[in-house]
This record gives C-alpha cells, structure tokens and sequence, in this order.
C-alpha cells in the first residue's frame, strides 16, 4: 500500500485482537507505531512482538475514557516522533458487552459504561489528535460494528455507541476534509479474534458461518488489511465511509 512507510500511526485498543493484528498490519507496511491499551502489558506485548519481527513500535499505558490519558498517549508520540499521521481508534469495552440487554432491562452502569469508551472516548481521540492531524494531513480510521444497522433484540447500549461512532466519523469527514484530513470506519462482522476463537462452541460457529455469504469466517487481518487500506494514500479518495468487513453478511446500499 502507498504511503504507510514511515508513517507516525497510533493503535488506541491494540493490546488484543483487532488492533494487535492491525498494529502489526501497519508496522509490516512500514509504520512507525505506538500501541495504546488499558492492558499496558498487552500493548507492550504487542509492540515487543513487532520489535521482534524488525519493525517499530511502542507499548503505552492508555485509558480511552479519560481525556488526560488520551492526551499523554499522544503527547508521548508526538514527543517521540515529532508528528502525527494517523489514528486507527478501536478500543471497546468488550466485558460490558456481556451485560448489555435490552431497553426495558439494561443496567445504565452498562450503559454509561459502554457510551463512556466506545463512543466518548472516540470523541476524545479525535478531539486531541485533530491539531497534528491537520499539520500532517493525517487520517482517522474508527473500528465500528454491524450492531450499528443490523437491529438486534439485545445489546442496545453497543449498537448506539456504534451508531455514535458512525456520526462522529461523518462529522470529522465533513469537518474537516477540505483541510486534508479524512475519517472513515471498518464496520467488522462476526471476527474470529484469538479469544473468540478459543471459547466459541462449535454449534455456534456453524451458526455464524450459515450468515456469511464468504468461505470463512472474517478475521482480524482481514480488519486490519481494511484498516491500513483507509490510513494510506491508495484510499485518499475515500472520506466518510463505513466499509462492512463481514464476509458479505450485511448488504447495505
Ligand atoms: N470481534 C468481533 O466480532 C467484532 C465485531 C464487530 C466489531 N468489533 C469491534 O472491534 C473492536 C476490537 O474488538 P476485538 O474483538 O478485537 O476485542 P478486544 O477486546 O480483543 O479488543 C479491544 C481492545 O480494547 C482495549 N480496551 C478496552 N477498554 C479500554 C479502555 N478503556 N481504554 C483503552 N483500551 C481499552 C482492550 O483491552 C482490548 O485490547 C471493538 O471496537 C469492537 O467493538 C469486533
């Protein structure tokens, strides 16, 4: 891909799944990385593994929900680094997930919870990197979900942090795209992330594979191959988008 190389790119969320297959992604490209996660061992992880295979990378101590945190993660890369070109925003609460009922029964701890990381801390993120952004004509990629248009009878509180996700991301596009910065969001399917795929019974797996209309199940490298496509300069055209990665299984117009 062009454009990657050299390239200052944070991960915030990539200590697991989606974001360690796409920090990894972007180093294989060519990109300087800093690993953002509330897990800091994860992240540090994912970024010694990277160090290992001869690429550049960091590991940082990060909490999307907290503004002071978000800012020290970009501060430290910038500091580092002397600029910033691009952002893959994706951490999610995960855990909160399993709670997340419907609107007649949900916890508003859940609730908060989910809003606070999944969506205000996708604001946060665009709120601190938006001045290195336009210096360096930079790009934001959001890891949303088909939760966002699917409609589902549980799990309320993700799909309308994933709908928020998706305005957001509109809004940055219109905001701010004639000033050289684009924003766009990879919309995952079902992904096989190494913990999904550790304790996934195998009924279930039939099941997911019954609603792809592909030959397998999606994977993260096949998010993160989405996400380094929209980061680079072979998508410069592409602004304000939510690209479906799920193995055909939503078709939206
Ligand atoms: N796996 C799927 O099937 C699937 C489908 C659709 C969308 N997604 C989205 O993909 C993204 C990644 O999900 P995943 O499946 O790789 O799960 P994951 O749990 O492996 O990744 C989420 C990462 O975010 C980190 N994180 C959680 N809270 C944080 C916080 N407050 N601050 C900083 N980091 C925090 C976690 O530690 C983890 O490393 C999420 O946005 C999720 O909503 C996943």
């Amino acid at each position: 891909m062009r454009g990657l190389k050299d390239k200052i790119l944070i991960v915030a969320g990539g200590g697991s799944g989606i974001g360690a297959a796409t920090a990894r992604r972007l180093a294989e490209e060519g990109a300087i990385l800093a690993i953002g996660d509330i897990v800091e061992t994860a992240a540090q992880q994912v970024a010694a593994s990277i160090v290992g295979a001869g690429g550049r990378a960091t590991g940082h101590a990060f909490d999307i929900a907290s503004e002071a945190s978000v800012a020290d993660l970009i501060k430290a890369t910038v500091d580092l680094h002397g600029q910033l070109d691009g952002l893959h925003v994706n951490a999610a609460d995960m855990r909160a997930l399993r709670e997340d009922t419907d609107a007649s029964d949900i916890s508003f701890d859940i609730f908060d919870r989910t809003i606070t990381v999944n969506m205000r801390g996708h604001l946060i993120c665009t709120k601190q990197a938006m001045p290195h952004l336009l210096k360096s004509h930079g790009a934001l990629v959001y890891t949303t979900s088909e939760a966002a248009y699917v409609g589902e009878p549980t799990r309320v509180s993700y799909a309308m942090s994933k709908s928020g996700i998706n305005a957001l991301m509109r809004h940055v596009a219109s905001r701010w795209g004639r000033e050289g910065v684009r924003a766009n969001a990879v919309a995952p399917g079902f992904t096989l992330t190494e913990e999904i795929d550790a304790q996934l019974p195998q009924d279930a797996r039939e099941t997911f594979f019954t609603q792809v209309r592909s030959a397998r199940l999606v994977s993260p490298e096949d998010i993160a191959a989405t996400v380094a496509f929209l980061l680079s300069d072979d998508a410069m055209s592409i602004n304000g988008q939510v690209i479906s990665v799920d193995g055909g299984r939503l078709m939206r117009a």
